[in-house]
């Protein structure tokens, strides 16, 4: 990004979230009461990776001095809803949102500012609305290092035999990971190096769901496919259900995302080849920073902005990497992300 367009983005996060204080008569905490209170509203914690942001976001608000109320929805719009007017109703000082899905939030941030509470969007964008905040990972970046990777193992002399499973199509990350996906592989489909066999969307991104797709994908094209690109963890562990069922699980390339302790597992086994890991200590860590700012109604200076289809978003996005079973020590246990004596047990 060029100096002037990072200068106006900068002075435009500024304004948009001093402005935010002023404009919505939110009082912020110190007028309110001592110790900050933060909402945090959470699409699920089904999956490991939800799990530890719960506790590692809390944990850096508590010893940043804030209280944390935690609501999660089971996967479920109106249960969010819910779970987001609650929160309001407790009279928290900032909303952080994990949403479910991205258009269907857009009601939360509007209830939340009618209330004068600031919102922070966590992982995944909220579209449609005035949205305070945004801080994720480069998730278009993701999606490139996962077809990347693949891209690296097409056979010298042939092509590359794809299935694709993306996430679930109400989060707006999914359509990101794709876009990611589609940046490497468009000229490769196009040169006839890569062929996409079977592809489709993961509902709720549950992996009982993919495995069902590389079910459906088995029936209809047989065993003549190279790799599966799944778009997380959890879908990966799906379709390698799928494949062990078929006896094909460690001859099938297959990508995944998270870093989950059962991927990083099977990366050492063997049956997944890659996942990205995106490091949740430093968003939950930062999230906790923002949102007290946010609280404190502090200005908060954004390097970027994302579009949510209604304004640019005053965005923090944070690195990410990709995990193979060369680099597994160099990584994620090197940074106490998991241990060694869980990952090669
Ligand atoms: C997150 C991924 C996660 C997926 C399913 C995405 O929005 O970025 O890390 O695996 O949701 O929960």
């Amino acid at each position: 990004m060029n100096v002037r367009v990072l200068l106006v983005i900068v002075s435009c996060a500024l304004s948009v979230i001093t402005g935010l204080v002023i404009a919505r008569g939110g009082v912020g905490v110190t007028a309110a009461r001592q110790r900050p209170l933060i909402g945090l509203s959470m699409d699920t914690l089904k999956e490991e990776r939800w799990q530890i942001d719960r506790d590692l976001f809390t944990a850096a608000a508590q010893a940043a001095g804030a209280d944390v109320l935690v609501q999660s929805a089971n996967s479920n719009d109106v249960v969010q809803l819910q779970n987001i007017e609650s929160l309001i109703t407790q009279k928290v000082d900032v909303l952080v949102i994990i949403p479910k899905d991205a258009a269907a939030m857009a009601k939360g941030v509007e209830l939340a500012h009618q209330a004068g509470i600031p919102v922070l969007s966590y992982d995944r964008l909220i579209t449609g609305c005035d949205l305070d905040l945004y801080l994720t990972f480069d998730n278009v970046k993701v999606g490139e290092l996962q077809a990347k990777f693949l891209a690296d193992r097409i056979p010298p002399s042939g092509k590359l035999r794809l299935i694709r499973i993306y996430g679930a199509k109400t989060d707006n990350n999914a359509k990101l990971f794709k876009q990611g996906q589609d940046n490497i592989l468009q000229p490769l489909i196009a040169a006839g190096k890569v062929e996409v066999m079977f592809e489709d969307w993961t509902e709720d991104w549950k992996p009982e769901n993919a495995k069902k797709i590389t079910n459906a994908a088995i029936t209809k094209i047989g065993q003549n496919f190279d790799a599966i690109l799944a778009s997380n963890d959890g879908t990966a562990g799906g379709a390698i259900q799928a494949l062990t069922e078929e006896g094909l699980a460690g001859k099938i390339i297959v990508t995944g995302q998270d870093a989950d302790l059962a991927a990083c597992q099977r990366i050492a086994q063997g049956t997944q080849a890659m996942t990205v890991y995106k490091p949740i200590q430093s968003i939950a860590t930062k999230a906790a920073e923002l949102a007290l700012k946010l609280a404190r109604r502090q200005p908060i200076v954004a390097r970027d902005a994302v579009s949510n289809g209604k304004i640019d978003v005053p965005s923090v996005l944070l690195e990410i990497t990709s995990v193979t079973k060369e680099n597994l020590r160099d990584t994620v246990i090197k940074d106490g992300f998991r241990k060694e004596s869980d990952v090669f047990p």
